[in-house]
């Protein structure tokens, strides 16, 4: 495609379809300034730009680092500001984040993820048992309460809590970044949520993550604030990214019914077909914000200390010049991997957990619906408004029997 002016990059139109946009920036503008509400960011959106700001020495995870005109428009307030939920590895650079990240990665590695695969399976089963009729909704019946179940499970979230968080943290993830009066009340309510549980693991320990930070805590190898940030970012990120995976996965499955056949014949190729759901329509729009500690050129264009730069994930994994024929759904592809969990340092600490998770849900639900189809136009579905994620509100399907 090729047009004078680049499609909008706001608005449900780029909602329900974001890539038209992508490619015009990649052609004509692959590192450009965008308005923002309040301040304007540099958006990345080639491939190989992409990798070199995610990786670069010079570019600041630290909020504080971001320029005056992007902390006075709120864009990341109140998360990155509060140092009770902000204090975690995300925001950190160099060897504070190693410590922030070494604490809890023992917990996530692949072989402790696997052995996470038949909880999984129960928890799929059990919610997959409760569908009744023909018509369910995949987002709300499984997406949601999967991930969740997991990682509340992990941290030591008692079962009565679940909800609460769950409203709390959807309110944060798939809210428009304009909605901030929402969002700050939500975050209030998730501070008061997760002081509470540290409370509570102090004085009813468990045999999970949590009780195991707050004890780290007590031995001085985690500020307070760090462990509540820590549990607040777990929490957020092993959640809502799930949901999206899962979500936009079987959306584009059922979408390209050839993928569907031929997975459906020889489900040893499911890990492949999560990998390209991952590229095709991953759940991150944007990595999270970066700031240039020097001057800094990438993609030809010189870059501030302290210009706020977002790494487009979804357009540098449609790049052509490093995905042949990019917009085909196609599993088994060789060559370089996608960015749909970033790279270099702040690389997903979950991203085993969220492709056990995504299989065991996704093979799950097309071995005990071998009819399963949409039951909507797709251009009816309503996705997030959010400016990080890329997730869908509902995906109703009929279970065929
Ligand atoms: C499909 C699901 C997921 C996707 C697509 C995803 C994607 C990402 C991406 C793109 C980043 C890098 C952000 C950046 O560099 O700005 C990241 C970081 C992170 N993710 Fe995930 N994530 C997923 C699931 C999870 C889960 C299940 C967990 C937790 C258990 C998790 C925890 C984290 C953490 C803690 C970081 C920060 C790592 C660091 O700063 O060193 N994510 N994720």
């Amino acid at each position: 495609m090729s047009t004078d002016s680049c499609p909008p990059l706001f608005g449900p139109a780029f909602d329900a379809d974001p890539y038209p946009a992508f490619e015009w920036l990649r052609r004509n503008a692959p590192v450009t300034r965008v308005p923002l509400p309040g301040c304007e960011a540099w958006l990345v959106t080639r491939y190989e730009d992409a990798v070199e700001a995610l990786t670069h020495p010079s570019l600041s995870k630290d909020p504080a680092s971001g320029s005056p005109e992007w902390r006075a428009a709120s864009l990341g307030l109140p998360l990155d500001h509060r140092p009770s939920l902000a204090r975690h590895m995300i925001n950190a650079d160099g060897e504070d984040h190693s410590r922030l990240r070494r604490l809890v990665s023992a917990t996530f590695t692949p072989r402790r993820m696997e052995g996470l695969r038949a909880r999984a399976q129960e928890v799929t089963d059990g919610l997959l048992d409760r569908l009744d009729g023909d018509e369910a909704d995949l987002v709300a019946d499984l997406a949601y309460p999967l991930p969740i179940t997991i990682i509340c499970d992990l941290l030591g979230v008692p079962e009565e809590d679940r909800d609460a968080f769950h409203r709390l943290a959807s309110v944060i993830d798939s809210a428009a970044a304009s909605e901030v009066e929402q969002i700050s009340l939500a975050t209030d309510g998730l501070e008061k949520f997760l002081s509470d549980l540290v409370t509570l693991k102090r004085t009813r320990p468990g045999d999970d993550l949590l009780t195991e930070l707050v004890r780290r805590s007590h031995r001085g190898e985690i500020h307070p604030d760090e462990l509540t940030s820590t549990a607040f970012l777990l929490l957020i990120a092993g959640h809502e990214t799930t949901v999206a995976l899962i979500g936009n996965g079987l959306l584009a499955l059922l979408r390209h019914p050839e993928q569907l056949a031929a997975l459906r014949a020889d489900f040893s190729l499911l890990p492949d077909v999560v990998d390209e759901m991952l590229r095709y329509d991953g759940p991150v729009r944007n990595a999270t914000w970066r700031f240039p500690t020097e001057p800094v050129v990438i993609g030809g264009q010189r870059m501030l200390p302290g210009d706020p730069v977002l790494v487009s994930l979804l357009a540098a994994n449609r790049d052509p010049s490093v995905f042949p024929d990019p917009d085909a759904f196609s599993p088994g592809r060789i060559g370089e991997p996608h960015l749909g969990f970033g790279r270099g340092p702040h690389y997903c600490i979950g991203a085993a957990l969220a492709k056990v998770e995504a299989e065991v849900a996704i093979g799950s639900v097309l071995r005990r619906f071998p009819r399963l189809a949409l039951a909507t136009d797709p251009g009816e579905l309503a996705w997030w408004p959010s400016a990080i994620m890329r997730g869908l509100f509902s995906l109703p399907v009929r279970l065929g029997g």
